[in-house]
């Protein structure tokens, strides 16, 4: 294709298996796909085909154990455990199903957590939550504690969390599993809006089968491969 976008992140013949003991679990076997940037990739999959394997190897979580993996054109084979920290530090923010807030903190702290970890002051980096959460569409709940929130707002707290320090890869497991549809929806036009964005690339590892049509891609995964990966011609946006 002519104008397809700059390469995000790039994966090839990448293997990863779990040792226990005497056991070895092969999770991940050959695994090949880009994500691009401007783009909302989708990866689907049966439980247990090696989705969050795969999104733990892209944030640098987890070593691989052969292939390559970049990530915006730094290789994460040739990097220190201590580099990749940095690294994902800068430049990745991460949403999970269950949100993982922390209860004893209030909103504005949670979200401020990434801030603080890159080195700002907590007064600035409170400053910076405050503007983020607005962004999310909770301005005025910054004194509150996660438990006072409901599942589909506390989902965008993480995202506020998971944006603060203008992370440029966005990594997201199940982010709507735990949500009801219309809670789902408004955490997809958030993530589609941050995909769009020329130089940020955002993944997600969804089984929810009501949120496929806002992908630009989908990569569909089974039994530890990658089995296809298919362009969406009309991808769902915000009016
Ligand atoms: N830390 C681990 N130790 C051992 N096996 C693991 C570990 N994490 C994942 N696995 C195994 O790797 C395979 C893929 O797991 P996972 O990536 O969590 O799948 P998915 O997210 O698609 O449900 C599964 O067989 C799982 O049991
Ligand atoms: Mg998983």
């Amino acid at each position: 294709m002519p104008d397809e976008k700059p390469i995000a992140v790039h994966v090839r013949n990448m293997s990863k298996s779990f040792k226990q003991r005497s056991n070895v679990v092969h999770a991940l076997i050959d695994v090949n796909f880009d994500a691009r940037k401007g783009e909302l990739l989708m990866i689907v999959g049966p439980s247990g085909c090696g989705k969050t394997t795969l999104l733990s190897v892209i944030a640098g979580t987890l070593r691989f154990d052969k292939g390559e993996v970049d990530v915006f054109g730094h290789s994460l084979h040739d990097m220190k455990d201590e580099d990749i920290t940095e690294f994902r530090k800068k430049n990745i923010g991460f949403i999970f199903q269950q949100y993982h807030l922390i209860k004893s903190l209030n909103i504005l702290e949670n979200i401020s957590i990434p801030l603080i970890l890159n080195g700002l002051t907590r007064k600035l980096a409170l400053e910076k939550a405050e503007y983020m959460l607005e962004k999310v569409g909770l301005k005025g709940r910054g004194k509150d504690r996660p438990l006072n929130l409901s599942g589909g707002q506390q989902q965008r707290v993480a995202i506020a969390r998971a944006l603060s320090h203008e992370p440029r890869l966005l990594i997201c497991d199940e982010p709507t599993a735990a949500l009801d549809a219309a809670s789902g929806a408004k955490i997809l036009e958030l993530l589609t809006d941050i995909a769009a964005t020329p130089d940020r690339c955002v993944i997600v590892v969804t089984h929810d089968s009501r949120i496929f049509k806002y992908a630009d891609r989908v990569v569909k995964m089974d039994d530890r491969k990658v089995m296809s990966v298919e362009s969406n011609q009309n991808p769902q946006r915000n009016v």
